[in-house]
């Protein structure tokens, strides 16, 4: 079984998106090993009577990549291949200091706490895999054949859960894995051909993808990325 920890918690706090934010410092108590790290936040403060910290989740399940928090100076903690959520405390000693963040990037800007705002990030998702003309009711799922390798290099691309995770790494705030991968993944199949590099270039040059040329190209008449 795993065993209670005691530690040092210290959490950004930012009222709002043009506040000046700070770190605050808790003392968390007698935390069991199995509490994963985002229950483990706001569990104490609340009892506590205290403000609880704002941070952005969906699934809990490692597969939508909202959970994006800073800890430790690693995007995400200190798992290989997980995302917050699935980060239980256990990971951590009794004694530690754990030092949480919002994602760190121009391209996201905090709107409260550990909260941070994924429009650019979102435009970038919604540029692929449709037209901008209405060609009346959509087909039945799977009417349209999509071969083999195409579905596949597709399916390779949605292995980008979208957290952004790489751009808050990244000294430059550099997109490139980011927007590679999400404009490849709808643009590689048929549906939204007739305008896919329309869709690509727009996503590219409107977002915070700098690198966004380096990681995607355009032959073959298909989307690929790198
Ligand atoms: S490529 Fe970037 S956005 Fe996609 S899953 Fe990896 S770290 Fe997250
Ligand atoms: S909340 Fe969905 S990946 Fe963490």
């Amino acid at each position: 079984m795993d065993k209670n920890i005691s530690f040092t918690l210290k959490v950004w706090r930012q009222a709002g998106p043009k506040a000046k934010g700070a770190f605050e410092t808790y003392q968390m108590k007698d935390i069991p090993g199995d509490t994963s790290f985002l229950e483990m936040l706001n569990e104490q403060l609340i009892s506590e009577r205290k403000e609880p910290v704002v941070f952005d989740h969906d699934c809990r399940e490692g597969i939508c990549g909202m959970c994006s928090l800073y800890i430790n100076g690693h995007p995400h903690g200190p798992a290989t291949g997980a995302t917050t959520c699935q980060i239980y405390m256990r990971r951590f000693n009794d004694g530690d200091t754990i030092t949480v963040e919002p994602w760190r990037s121009a391209g996201f800007p905090v709107i409260k706490d550990l909260m941070v705002d994924r429009t650019a990030y979102d435009k970038i998702m919604q540029a692929g895999g449709y037209v901008s003309v209405r060609t009346g009711a959509p087909q039945d799922a799977n009417a349209i054949l999509i071969a083999k390798p195409i579905a596949d290099e597709a399916m390779d691309a949605a292995s980008c859960i979208g957290c952004g995770a790489c751009v808050a790494a990244c000294k430059n705030g550099s997109a490139m894995l980011f927007v590679s991968a999400k404009v490849s993944q709808l643009n590689l199949l048929p549906q939204g051909k007739p305008e896919a590099l329309y869709f690509c270039i727009y996503a590219g040059a409107g977002s915070a993808a700098r690198c966004f040329y380096l990681y995607t190209v355009f032959q073959d008449d298909r989307i690929q990325f790198l």
